[in-house]
């Protein structure tokens, strides 16, 4: 079982019969996804719904036979389980390098838990220096958001695959990656600025957000709560 099985698995621990979740996008929560699977399938968990983050969390869960629902339907969530790009020691998160932030997001806010998994090569020190921030941006006048997000101190770019078509999200938006050479100094304020900025959608900065994360190493699995 490899690191991000591991945390996946421990995951699976927090999940209770009747449960509303959250389900994340990426490797990681694919991992978690398939485990949740097969215990709904087995009969060791009942009465789960899940509401999905991305169209691709919602095929896989399909497949495996987990019910899924709405925020609509069922807003609040008793738990949601996802992975992140980095984790910084507070457990503030840079997530969206799966291209899902914003579902993400709009999803995880609502969960009375929010646990994350992630193997140890997440942990930073500070945010933004493993890789970049993913930023979600209108279509409209792209680059001129592009040209602006560089005066937020990084080296900003519309993501796009080896054709050099920019990648279209789920909600039919592009998505900028912001590179900052030293990492993010004011996670607070960057936040602000890139939320108050018409044409930016949604950012990847996660603050405040996760209750505990589960961090799968070489040595064991570790789960950090709340330490700020
Ligand atoms: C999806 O948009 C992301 O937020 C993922 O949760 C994040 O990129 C972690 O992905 P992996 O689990 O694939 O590393």
């Amino acid at each position: 079982m490899n690191l991000k099985q591991q945390a996946a698995r421990q995951a699976l621990a927090y999940v209770q019969n009747d449960m509303v979740l959250g389900l994340g996008t990426g490797s990681t929560t694919e991992y978690f996804i398939d485990l949740l699977g097969t215990a709904v399938k087995r009969g060791d968990l009942r009465g789960i719904v899940a509401v999905p983050t991305s169209e691709a969390t919602a095929v896989r869960a399909n497949e495996l036979g987990i019910p899924l629902t709405t925020l609509q339907q069922s807003p609040d969530l008793d738990l949601a389980v996802d992975g992140a790009d980095e984790v910084d020691p507070c457990l503030n998160l840079i997530k969206g390098l799966g291209k899902a932030l914003l579902r993400e997001k709009v999803v995880e806010i609502h969960a009375r838990q929010f646990v994350v998994i992630v193997d140890d090569s997440k942990l930073v020190a500070r945010l933004g220096t493993r890789d970049a921030l993913p930023v979600e941006i209108v279509q409209f006048e792209a680059l001129t958001t592009i040209r602006w997000l560089q005066t937020l101190g990084c080296r900003a770019e519309l993501w796009s695959d080896e054709n050099e078509s920019p990648f279209i999200t789920d909600n039919g938006n592009y998505l900028a990656r912001c590179w900052f050479p030293r990492g993010i100094a004011d996670l607070q304020q960057l936040a602000i600025q890139l939320s108050t900025r018409p044409g930016v959608v949604e950012h990847g900065l996660f603050l405040s957000m996760a209750t505990r994360v589960i961090v799968a190493g070489t040595e064991g699995i570790k789960v950090i709560e709340s330490p700020c």
